[in-house]
């Protein structure tokens, strides 16, 4: 093969240089929003690097019941688009690696549960998922779903708004943005009656995901960082590493000396750390990858 030869924009030494890293296996993979544009998740900062929409900060949301009404209004209607998204070939192909024994740990910065849902195990969510609810005041945790119904139950008047929700999961980015939410206004948010802990009778009911501004619960991080003590290499798939909380685990890993190879369209802060980086698109990049693992043959499949 020639050094330097295009293949879909995508030099091939790369994808030898990558195709290496990933048969030697023992991999810390760390995913992010691109891997879910796919889905019809839109992510935070795309190839140009600018963050788009600017989710609400912990210290807002923990502050007053009006901010918390504001994110609830918006994201009651938003998670029925959110709930409609499904896996797409990259999730799937992140699981086959993962079947074939190449992964020791999958980290994910996403919240969206897809990994799982295209059959991953054992899926370390950096983030946590928007599955579940837990209330600030006193622990409490519930499922989305029951809070979901709740919260219909206490909006009969939103009716409307639901009824134009789409199940198509083809529609699904048409409005919704990264984190779940829509784009509501403001009358329309005042009139949102939110629910109440069924524990605790608060009102401070927060999806169990990391808001900017909030910390990743150690323990989460200490088995990450362990996973990567013992890892060979780190494989990111779609994401700008903006976000410290996974970027550090590109910047210990160089430090060690591991190799760090980034699959992600445009530029990413670990650039200067990978020591493989194609700028290419996951879903048809990781099906060239699983091609030529099943090419070098042996005992994968
Ligand atoms: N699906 C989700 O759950 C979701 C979506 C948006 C944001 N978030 C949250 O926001 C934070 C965002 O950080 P991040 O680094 O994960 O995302 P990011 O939005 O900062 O970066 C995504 C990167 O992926 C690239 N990309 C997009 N689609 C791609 C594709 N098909 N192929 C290859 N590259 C593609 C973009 O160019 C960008 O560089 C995370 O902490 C996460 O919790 C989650
Ligand atoms: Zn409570």
């Amino acid at each position: 093969m020639v050094e330097g030869a295009r293949t879909g924009g995508v030099l091939e030494g790369e994808l030898e240089r990558l195709l290496d890293l990933v048969a030697a296996g023992g991999l810390f993979v760390l995913t992010g929003a691109g891997l879910s544009t796919d889905s019809g998740i839109p992510d935070y900062r795309g190839q140009d690097g600018v963050r788009r929409v600017m989710p609400m900060q912990y210290a807002e949301f923990r502050a007053t019941s009006a901010a918390r009404q504001r994110y609830w209004a918006r994201s009651f209607i938003g998670w029925e688009r959110f709930r409609a998204a499904v896996p797409n070939t990259g999730h799937r192909h992140v699981t086959t690696l993962q079947r074939w024994g190449l992964v020791t740990e999958l980290v994910t910065q996403n919240v969206d549960g897809l990994h799982t849902e295209a059959g991953a195990d054992d899926v370390v969510e950096l983030h946590g998922s928007l599955a579940a609810i837990v209330c600030l005041e006193c622990g409490e945790r519930t499922s989305r779903v029951d809070h979901q119904r709740r919260l219909r139950e206490a909006n009969p008047g939103f009716a409307a708004y639901l009824a134009g929700v789409v199940v198509d999961a083809s529609q699904v980015s048409s409005q919704i943005r990264p984190d779940g939410d829509i784009v509501l206004a403001d009358e329309a948010v005042t009139d949102f009656a939110m629910v109440q802990c069924l524990a605790c009778g608060s009102d401070a009911l927060k999806p169990d995901v990391v808001f900017f501004g909030e910390a990743v619960p150690k323990a989460r991080v200490d088995r990450c960082h362990a996973a990567l003590e013992a890892a060979r290499g780190v494989l990111v798939l779609g994401s700008s590493l903006a976000v410290m909380s996974g970027y550090r685990f590109v910047r210990r890993a160089a430090a060690l000396g591991k190799p760090v190879a980034i699959v992600t369209r445009g530029a990413t802060r670990g650039d200067a750390e990978s020591t493989v980086k194609l700028d290419a698109p996951l879903s048809s990049t990781l099906a060239t990858l699983i091609t030529g693992l099943e090419a070098r043959g042996a005992g994968y499949s």
